[in-house]
């Protein structure tokens, strides 16, 4: 009875907490946030500490751009928490933010974090969100979220595969009766395309353009494959050599090119997961494809790519990003579920 009136008269969270973006999705509520992981903080005239200047989106379009005494950072880097304390700030903000005050109880709380996370980050998140004002922490791993947002039953015998890719990394992952199998990790995902994309326009036409100068290039001409339309694309940066602001005309065959490692990594990694699978699962796998999440799933022909490489049926989520935080929603909403999948 306590524990019901409890569930309505507090807002639940659960919250997906990216190395590009975090979302939180409220109990009776949906999607409540979907912002940019990144913080503008100002150190005090005084040098006395620093303060948050703004959160999201806000922050995003600051990166790159920002005067001395002001920091735009991403906390979280290669999917795992780099500034504890602004990540701490981050979140915080995020929950209040999506957390209703008048509310009497203060909420349960999942939170979704990479297969791969160490003991003391582990503490890091759960400790940040209890000082937040969580009453209870569930951890679950992403692509166990991932793959219950993309509708697959995790708890039956059978195996499924899930490959995230995220901003900062790239998470295959086996799952059968509601644990993952065998997955992996690699440090390749979005953020290393456009770390590529800087390179290489660097390299074949010394001018250096900022990140979110490559991610937009990403995003509107990059292709994991040779053979799509080609595509072109003015790009702004610095001339290296003359010291002065230049434009160049790039083509999508180009920005290929400059992806052919990032994309490689990945295709990688998924072979050598299927590899490590145990044959039977491997055999459902076979029947059932393979579930492609993650905002970089959205690269031009990924999926295509992977069909080829792999011979399997490859199969693109609706909304690749928000799988995750809608699994860990799903969970939030059915207990029974939220034990199986979710550690200390
Ligand atoms: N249309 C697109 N084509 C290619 N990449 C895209 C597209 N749209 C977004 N991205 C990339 O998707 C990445 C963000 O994806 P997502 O939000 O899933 O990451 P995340 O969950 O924050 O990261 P992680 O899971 O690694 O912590 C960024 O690198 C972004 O540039
Ligand atoms: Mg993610």
């Amino acid at each position: 009875m306590f524990k019901s009136l409890a569930g309505i008269l507090s807002n639940d969270l659960a919250i997906d907490l990216g190395t590009a973006n975090t979302l939180v999705y409220a109990r009776n509520k949906g999607l409540v946030c979907s912002e940019p992981s990144v913080v503008a903080v100002a150190s005090d005239s005084r040098g006395r500490g620093e303060r948050v200047l703004a959160v999201g989106s806000e922050a995003k379009a600051m990166l790159g751009r920002t005067p001395s005494g002001i920091r735009a950072v991403r906390p979280i880097k290669d999917g795992v928490i780099a500034d504890f304390e602004v990540t701490e700030a981050m979140l915080r903000y995020f929950i209040q933010k999506a957390h209703n005050r008048s509310k009497l109880v203060r909420p349960r709380m999942v939170i979704c974090v990479p297969p791969e996370i160490t003991s003391v980050e582990k503490r890091a998140v759960r400790e940040s969100a209890l000082s937040a004002g969580a009453r209870e922490v569930f951890l679950v791993e992403e692509p166990m979220a991932a793959a219950i947002g993309a509708g697959l039953d995790v708890t039956a015998p059978t195996g499924n595969m899930v490959v995230d890719v995220g901003g900062g990394t790239t998470d295959v992952a086996v799952i059968s009766l509601s644990g993952i199998v065998t997955s992996s990790s690699i440090r390749c995902g979005g953020d290393k395309m456009d770390e590529a994309i800087i390179q290489y326009v660097r390299r074949k036409y010394n001018v250096l353009i900022g990140e979110r100068t490559a991610e937009d290039v990403k995003i509107t001409i990059g292709t994991a494959s040779p053979h799509g339309k080609t595509q072109t694309m003015e790009i702004k940066g610095r001339d290296l050599v003359a010291g002065i602001p230049k434009t160049v005309m790039a083509t999508s065959e180009e920005i290929h090119e400059a992806l052919v490692e990032p994309i490689g990594a990945i295709v990688e990694s998924v072979h050598m997961t299927l590899e490590k699978t145990p044959p039977e699962l491997a055999a459902d796998i076979v029947d059932r494809g393979i579930v492609l999440v993650g905002g970089g799933s959205l690269l031009r022909d990924l999926d295509v790519v992977l069909r080829d490489r792999t011979g399997l049926p490859i199969m693109r989520s609706d909304d690749p990003f928000t799988a995750v935080v809608y699994g860990a929603g799903k969970a939030l909403d059915d207990l029974e579920l939220l034990r199986e999948v979710s550690f200390e």
